[in-house]
């Protein structure tokens, strides 16, 4: 074999190489991307309504990140027409659950025992408000389930804060503006086991192929 047919021999067995770098390269993202999007859908097919739960504040660590992933749901136009309103105090959640109570005109506590409120309310000036605030309690719940703590949305948020009450905390809190009460998702840890789902019903999805 001459000096000439050495040399792209090697650059062949080069080539080859590097190709078999940048496709085990590929295959490495491509299984990230898969245990992401298996991860995901999990924890979209797994979060449950809970409503019993343990007398244990969640870390403000574990809040934050399911606040910080409320704020990245897709909104109209990406106007962010929603806030969150994060409650730990407990005099505030203990108001914010008979307020919700009363509108039932029920004496009981609505919220479950569960330690955290996060109120989403959104800017009503924006026409899609109702869906931009109702994206964020999705994916506050999910987050929730996917940090391992329970949630589950809590109506009544609209009576809540069209009310003299709800409103004076609005202020308190300085949120100034049009806002409506979308809802409120409690989370704290779950207390014993999560329900089961009802069986999907039959004629959920069409195909339209
Ligand atoms: C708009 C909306 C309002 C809800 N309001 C309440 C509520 O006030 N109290 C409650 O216990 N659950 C409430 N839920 C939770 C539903 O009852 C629950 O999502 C449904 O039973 C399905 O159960 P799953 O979330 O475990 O799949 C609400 C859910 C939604 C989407």
């Amino acid at each position: 074999m001459n000096i000439a047919k050495i040399n792209s021999l090697l650059a062949a067995i080069v080539m080859m190489m590097m190709a078999s770098c940048s496709n085990s390269e590929t295959a490495n993202n491509m299984s990230e991307n898969n245990a992401i999007e298996n991860n995901a859908l999990e924890v979209l097919k797994t979060r449950r309504s809970i409503r019993a739960y343990q007398d244990k504040m969640p870390e403000k660590e574990l809040i934050a990140r399911i606040v910080e992933a409320g704020t990245y749901a897709p909104t109209g136009m990406g106007k962010q027409s929603p806030v969150i309103v994060a409650v730990t105090n407990k005099e505030t959640r203990d108001r914010l659950s008979q307020l919700n109570a009363a509108i039932m005109g029920r004496d009981i506590d609505p919220f479950y025992g569960a330690p955290v409120v996060l109120v989403v309310l959104a800017d009503k000036q924006y026409p899609t408000y109702l869906y931009d605030g109702s994206l964020v309690m999705g994916n506050l719940m999910n987050a929730a389930h996917a940090v391992g703590l329970g949630s589950c949305w809590i109506h009544r948020a609209k009576e809540v804060f069209d009310s003299p009450e709800g409103k004076a905390l609005l202020k308190e809190w300085g949120i100034e503006g049009d806002y409506e009460g979308i809802g409120n998702c409690i989370i704290g840890y779950t207390d014993g086991e999560a329900p089961e789902p009802k069986p999907r019903k039959p004629d959920y999805v069409h195909y339209v192929d």
